[in-house]
């Protein structure tokens, strides 16, 4: 059929492809979270339960966008890391960056009553978005490096910040005074000496963020061969395979997946090491 002879504004929609073969990482950030904390009376320094509905939040996105193979979160932040050949919707950046920020903003506030049941929403929160392409999984390693070190930098302060102010009886002027110049070690000993608090065993989803990664399940049943499947997507483990005959088909190792939570360290090999397959994508 012919187009209108509007038709031609069309050409005005540039294409905003992604570099093929990088990682892609989309973060998303809350907009505007000081005050959406004050006006929801969010546990200073940290509100296990915001946090939790970031995770969920988190999950939820991943559980619809089977590229993404890991994701780290730590206050009104989350980080979503696809894999290199990742080729949703052609790799263009508008439409993966909108969909996803605005899913996980949609998750955010449809779950919200479930974790802070006794706070009502007074308000539409937002977030914002962007992707940068990082080109090897050395960057990608010290990208989230980078933001788990941000993490514990972060929470030091704020929780030797708020101990001085709630406990210690300073004003929000006094306690950044108090801390302006001093080294984490003296924010550790302050926290023990003045507040009896071993930094060290404050919850680790504190004091590491959360991270929240696709891994294999090791499966013995056989299946058709096909795309990897995940947990909530699975064939029924019931159904017949068939095993001869024109339909036959190749069989290979069934591959599932689930989307885990850990608060654990990223910046050591170990986590990696464990992983060796995360970032080695062909
Ligand atoms: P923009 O991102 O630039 O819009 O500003 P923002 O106000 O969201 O600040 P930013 O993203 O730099 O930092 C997030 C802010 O959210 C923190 O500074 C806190 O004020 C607040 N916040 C996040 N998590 C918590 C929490 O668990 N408890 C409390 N009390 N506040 C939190
Ligand atoms: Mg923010």
């Amino acid at each position: 059929m012919a187009g209108s002879k509007f038709a031609y504004v069309r050409n005005f929609e540039l294409p905003d492809p992604l570099l093929p073969e990088t990682f892609m990482v989309l973060r998303i950030d809350g907009h505007a979270f000081h005050r959406l904390s004050e006006e929801h009376n969010f546990v200073k320094p940290n509100d296990e339960r915001a946090l939790q509905l970031m995770d969920h939040a988190a999950r939820d996105v991943m559980n619809e966008f089977k590229d993404i193979i890991l994701a780290f979160g730590e206050s009104d932040e989350y980080s979503f890391l696809f894999r290199r050949s990742a080729s949703l919707y052609n790799r263009r950046e508008a439409k993966i960056l909108t969909t996803i920020t605005s899913l996980f903003t949609s998750s955010y506030v449809f779950n919200w009553s479930k974790y802070l049941s006794d706070t009502p929403l007074k308000y539409c929160p937002s977030f914002d978005g962007r992707i940068v392409l990082y080109p090897t999984a050395t960057v990608v390693r010290d990208y989230l490096s980078w933001r788990q070190a941000d993490t514990h930098i972060n929470n030091l302060y704020n929780t030797v910040f708020w101990a001085l102010v709630l406990k210690g009886g300073q004003t929000t002027t006094e306690a950044h005074a108090t801390l302006r110049g001093t080294v984490s070690s003296q924010k550790h000993e302050m926290l023990y000496s003045r507040f009896g608090i071993n930094y060290n065993e404050l919850p680790a989803r504190f004091r590491k963020g959360s991270v929240l990664v696709r891994e294999e399940v090791s499966d013995t049943t056989e299946t058709r061969s096909g795309p990897e499947t995940d947990k909530s997507t699975a064939s029924d483990p019931g159904e017949p395979v068939p095993t001869s005959g024109k339909k036959a088909q190749k069989k290979k190792p069934r591959v599932r997946t689930t989307v885990e939570l850990y608060h654990c360290d990223i910046i050591g090999d170990e986590f990696w090491d464990c992983r060796q397959n995360l970032l080695a994508d062909s």
